[in-house]
């Protein structure tokens, strides 16, 4: 079988939990991971949990659990975790599976059969906390230099690696291999750090707890990075699978810059050439996610996890919960650094990526070029392909599409959505210039299809090039262009110009994002999408003429109170809210207004207000309104609202809410 194309995340401490900085990695790793398949190679995508070690032994007992039982529940978490980001993960290793705890006593015991293993005494700092041993310049006042965490002297017979041996040949291989470390600033870090002096490094420890025994020599176990960084390998089921050198080696390790340098970048690949395997293809280490200037940890409390951001995003937009966790992805992927750290807060993603990238731009460019399509050609996709080859949103298609895939070659996702984003721009661009609602007035139907056509296509390919970082959301973009029940070709195919046919009748545009009022309370999220040009309105219900006034008249006529009392207002309270199937503006909904049963009410509101953000609100009902039927079902009154700037509905709300009751009378 031929070589497969193998990447990893850091294998995560089941002593934490899943936060937004560990499902970064696991994001990053995803989209280059999928980016492979789209290319249609083979992928091996690892992923885990470390379980091993006296930290994990001391939670269990406080939690009152054998610690495998502890290790079964925490690492189980990370898998719901990635499993609810739609990671698409090949292997999830644990470090206290038996196919893991052979492998690291075999390369202990080749090692030390080698000599690169030997038995001496430790006396220095241990760090619990970081489970690292340290040197007296990186302690101070019994705190670790770089973490802070509290250290402990120790003085031990320990089992000891001879990582100065390889000092000399790791200098040789990374100078030789330029895409081994990456990027330039980590790798000139490891250099500065080999070039000071590598010393041999202990990888047992006395009083055996939860950990790897030594092989023959119960009363040490295994360091818990020595077992970790063997998972990369024990995945492959090396050495006595057949097939295990069809992953091994490694193409990328992804880990975060705190566990690059003295793990990933040299203690790993001395182990490896003690070994006599070869070394991975890159190792490349991300900048931190900061909050308030700090680094992002759970132990600090300080650092979301991906539910609970997702969960605020949908509160506040009323999006898909689908659409936010790639929300989530996008801005995770698209602003965390490889060469720096980065502040992590909800405002930025919303202010930063949400509203202006995803919302105005990748929404808006679909939204209006489908809905001027269904207003000008039924929807049906012009044949053009050919008319438009040649254009400047083909021209730039293709560049972006290069810039798109050069990125991912280099690892980089955050580039690859910039690129896609350029070409969004473009597509909005070229619509605002060519104008098809003029083209369509002035009877130009040639013109009017090609531009659309080229805005579409635009879309389409930007919607491949986004696959990778937002899965969910290019599919919707597809379905909507009419493309769900065609399966996705390869990324050399579908980034071709023209792969759009002619004659498909694609779906009624409906907002992907909607638009997140940041000047409002959270809730009720109030959904805005930018105006588009001469769309028709479809679903709104035709308002009873007592209470509109489209057109003010010059001298108001008035009416007599004796008129007005014919209308009866009331105080209601809505109690459930839905989106009605089929239709982009309305929902369904029950409000109780005092009597025996609420009424089911469809109101024209869907686009300004999310369905869940309603039930509970007191609004002002006409209650003495026909019964009429829209979309087959009954409504049982109407909502008063006002219209904002843009045509959007805003409900009237009672100015002290918990002084009405249901049923109220409005005068
Ligand atoms: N168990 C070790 C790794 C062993 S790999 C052989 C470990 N685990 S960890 O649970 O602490 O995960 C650390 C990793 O989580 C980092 O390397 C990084 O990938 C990710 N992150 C944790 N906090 C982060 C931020 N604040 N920002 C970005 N990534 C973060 O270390």
């Amino acid at each position: 079988m031929d070589k497969r194309f193998y990447l990893t995340t850091p294998i995560y401490y089941v002593n934490g939990v899943p936060h937004v900085g560990s499902a970064t990695t696991t994001l990053l790793c995803d989209a280059l991971a999928r980016f492979h398949r789209l290319r249609g190679e083979t992928v091996f995508f690892l992923t885990g949990t470390d379980e091993h070690g006296s930290k994990v032994a001391e939670a269990a007992a406080k939690a009152g659990l054998s610690p495998q039982a502890l290790v079964d529940r925490n690492s189980r978490q990370f898998a719901d975790c990635w499993n609810y980001l739609h990671v698409s993960y090949d292997d999830f290793i644990r470090t206290s599976e038996p196919r893991h705890m052979e492998v690291v006593a075999e390369v202990f015991r080749r090692l030390l059969a080698k000599g690169d293993i030997y038995a001496s005494q430790y006396e220095g700092w241990y760090s619990v906390a970081d489970e690292t041993f340290l040197r007296d310049s990186e302690v101070r006042d019994g705190r670790s230099l770089e973490t802070g965490a509290e250290v402990r002297r120790i003085t031990e017979d320990n089992y000891f690696f001879r990582l100065s041996a390889y000092q000399d040949r790791l200098l040789q291989h990374i100078e030789a291999n330029p895409n081994f470390l990456q990027p330039d600033t980590r790798r000139n870090e490891v250099l500065a750090f080999i070039k000071e002096g590598l010393r041999d490094v202990a990888i047992s420890r006395t009083n055996a707890g939860w950990d790897i025994p030594v092989p023959n020599d119960p009363a040490q176990s295994i360091y818990v990075w020595f077992d970790a960084v063997i998972n990369y390998l024990s995945a492959t089921g090396w050495p006595n699978d057949a097939a295990w050198d069809t992953l091994w080696p490694a193409d990328l390790h992804l880990v975060g810059k705190e566990i690059y340098t003295r793990f990933h970048a040299t203690l790993w690949p001395a182990m490896l050439m003690g070994l006599d395997l070869p070394l991975p293809g890159t190792v490349l280490g991300h900048g931190w996610w900061l909050i308030g200037g700090e680094k992002g940890a759970k132990s600090k409390g300080n650092i979301p996890t991906p539910q609970e951001v997702v969960e605020e995003l949908v509160a506040r937009s009323g999006a898909d919960p689908e659409v936010a966790k790639d929300a989530l992805r996008y801005y995770l992927l698209r602003d965390i650094s490889y060469t720096s750290d980065a502040e992590f807060s909800i405002d930025n993603l919303i202010q930063n990526r949400y509203n202006p990238e995803l919302c105005n731009k990748l929404g808006n460019l679909l939204n209006r070029t489908l809905k001027m399509l269904a207003q000008y050609a039924g929807g049906v996709i012009p044949d053009c392909a050919a008319q438009t080859q040649d254009g400047p949103l083909a021209t730039l298609a293709r560049e972006a599409a290069q810039d798109a895939e050069r990125a991912m070659l280099a690892f980089d996702p955050g580039a690859a959505l910039e690129a896609a984003l350029k070409l969004v721009e473009g597509g909005n661009g070229d619509i605002d210039r060519t104008a098809p609602w003029k083209l369509a007035k002035a009877g130009d139907t040639a013109g009017m299809g090609e531009a659309l056509y080229a805005a579409l296509e635009a879309t389409r390919i930007a919607a491949v090039l986004l696959t990778p970082m937002l899965p969910h959301v290019a599919d919707v973009i597809r379905a909507q262009l009419g493309l769900s029940g065609k399966p996705l070709a390869d990324w050399a195919h579908e980034t071709q110009w023209g792969g759009l046919p002619a004659g498909t009748q694609t779906e009624e545009a409906h907002p992907i994002f909607p638009r997140i009022d940041t000047k409002r309370e959270p809730k009720p999220a109030l959904k805005k999408e930018p105006a588009m040009p001469e769309t028709k309105i479809e679903d709104t219900p035709p308002a009873p003429p007592a209470l509109a006034v489209p057109d003010a008249p010059a001298v108001p006529s008035y009416i007599t109170i004796d008129d007005f009392a014919k209308i009866q207002l009331k105080i209601g309270e809505i109690k459930t809210a839905d989106r009605v199937e089929g239709a982009t503006k309305l929902l369904k909904l029950t409000v109780d207004i005092g009597e025996d049963a609420p009424r089911q009410i469809l109101a024209g509101i869907a686009e300004s207000y999310a369905p869940e953000s309603l039930p509970g609100l007191k609004i002002v009902v006409v209650a003495n309104l026909a019964p009429r039927k829209m979309r087959g079902l009954e409504s049982q009154g109407m909502l008063m609202a006002a219209t904002d700037a843009e045509g959007h509905a805003i409900l009237l709300h009672p100015a002290d809410p918990a002084a009405v009751p249901p049923g109220a009378q409005v005068r």
